[in-house]
């Protein structure tokens, strides 16, 4: 009988895998809280919740009891001119926990669509009220997802090269480095002053892909401050940030300024659905409340607000609300914050970074800070040597592991990560 891995091979082409070079996939056969478990009975921990998704361990049986009571009463139903309860529910519960005043919801499948769908409302948006702004600005090493307007919105890199000739123009601020972050915010005040700019987007405080690329609350609550001061509209992508990754329940709630729409997925159903979330303003919404047709907003997918992945959102949100999950959170960071500051001086790491449950360390391997780094394989196969999946980013290692790991398996993983630098 062939294995998984086996089996794998002959018939998967997997995401960003580059299949001649890296063929072997790990069969996974079981989740169990932070741990995953292979065909041959290994098990891994989880450090980075499966690609962010993942908060309060895997095959929750709270979140596992509430999807299959929902299996068995609503499994899908189509979203125009149809409702159900999940959906509704979920909107009620979010609506009033999301930075700025957020007043409807409008469900796709991902993140990825979840900002393809606000950077449409917001071309539409100037377009339904008679204005000409289509300028759309980001930020340089910005990763806001796969699809042409999501890649459009995105640093160009190896992810976009490709395609670089069909993606539409978007106007790159410098991402605000220490020591540099008033040349980025003078850079979009000089881009609103022409007052062409439909909207703004950004990862608050923390660029993921970039490699986990960090910034402070005060410059976010200047560039949302600069886009209201000259009436562009701010998308907020809290795709990765959201649900308490970054220690509060959204990035956003570090600041006074509220976005115009907030892009969710990932965490939103813990980790059990795919799903996503663009959350709007009414103001954003009247511009598309009219009696002319065309100012509908036309956009939506087969799955849209499915309610099973509702049902998801909702019992991880449950768990999510609960005090012992931002306890959990704040005792991540505490942990981490001890691990960093025994590491921060070691020669082999150039730069460490925390915030709330993230933890990121730039590695000295001699190459400059790349997503090709030759020692990203060593790293990997390194922890996954001592069962811990820790997929780098190049040479920028780092945890976001579900907020259930315990203190005794992140500290497993604080002491593998000093032998693989004492290694190097
Ligand atoms: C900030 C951000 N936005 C959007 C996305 C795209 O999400 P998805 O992979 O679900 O399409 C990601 C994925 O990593 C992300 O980190």
């Amino acid at each position: 009988m062939s294995t998984l891995k086996e089996r794998d091979r002959e018939v998967i082409w997997h995401p960003y895998t580059p299949m001649k070079i890296r063929p072997e996939s790990i069969g996974i056969v079981s989740g169990d809280g932070v741990y995953l478990q292979d065909e041959d009975g290994k098990r891994y921990i989880d450090a980075i919740a499966s690609w962010w998704v993942n908060l309060h361990g895997h095959a929750h049986p709270h979140i596992a009891q509430r999807v299959s009571t929902q299996l068995q009463t609503l499994e899908h139903c189509i979203f125009a001119g149809f409702s159900h309860e999940p959906a509704v529910q979920l909107a009620e519960r979010l609506l009033p926990i999301l930075p700025g005043p957020m007043a409807k919801i409008f469900y796709s499948d991902n993140g990825s669509t979840a900002v393809e769908v606000a950077i449409k409302m917001a071309l539409q948006y100037w377009g339904n009220k008679g204005l000409k702004k289509k300028k759309v600005v980001a930020i340089e090493g910005a990763y806001h997802g796969d699809t042409f307007g999501a890649m459009s919105v995105s640093g160009r890199s190896i992810f976009t090269a490709p395609f670089d000739e069909k993606l539409f123009d978007v106007t790159f601020i410098p991402f605000p480095e220490e020591g540099k972050e008033q040349e980025s915010l003078n850079v979009l005040e000089s881009l609103l002053q022409d007052n062409d700019v439909a909207a703004f987007i950004a990862e608050p405080l923390v660029q993921g892909t970039a490699g986990m690329r960090m910034y402070d609350p005060a410059i976010l609550e200047q560039y949302f401050g600069l886009c209201k001061k000259y009436d562009a509209l701010v998308i907020a992508d809290e795709v990765m940030t959201g649900f308490g990754r970054t220690g509060p329940l959204f990035a956003c709630d570090t600041i006074e300024t509220g976005p115009d729409m907030v892009c969710l997925s990932k965490g939103l159903t813990g980790g059990t659905m795919a799903m996503g979330i663009t959350a709007t303003t009414q103001q954003v919404y009247d511009a598309f409340y009219d009696d002319d047709m065309l100012k509908t907003l036309y956009h939506g997918h087969s799955y849209t607000a499915n309610p099973v992945s509702c049902a998801a959102a909702l019992a991880s949100l449950d768990l999510t609300l609960d005090e012992a999950c931002s306890a959990n959170r704040e005792r991540i960071e505490a942990q981490h914050k001890i691990f960093a500051a025994g590491i921060k001086n070691n020669s082999k790491v150039r730069d460490t970074r925390i915030m709330g449950t993230i933890l990121a360390l730039e590695l000295d391997t001699g190459a400059p800070t790349s997503y090709t780094n030759a020692q990203r394989d060593l790293i990997y196969n390194f922890f996954i040597d001592r069962n811990i999946l820790l997929r780098p980013l190049g040479n920028i290692i780092y945890l976001m592991p579900p907020y259930c790991i315990t203190n005794d398996e992140l500290k497993y993983i604080y002491s593998s990560i000093t032998d693989l630098i004492n290694s190097l």
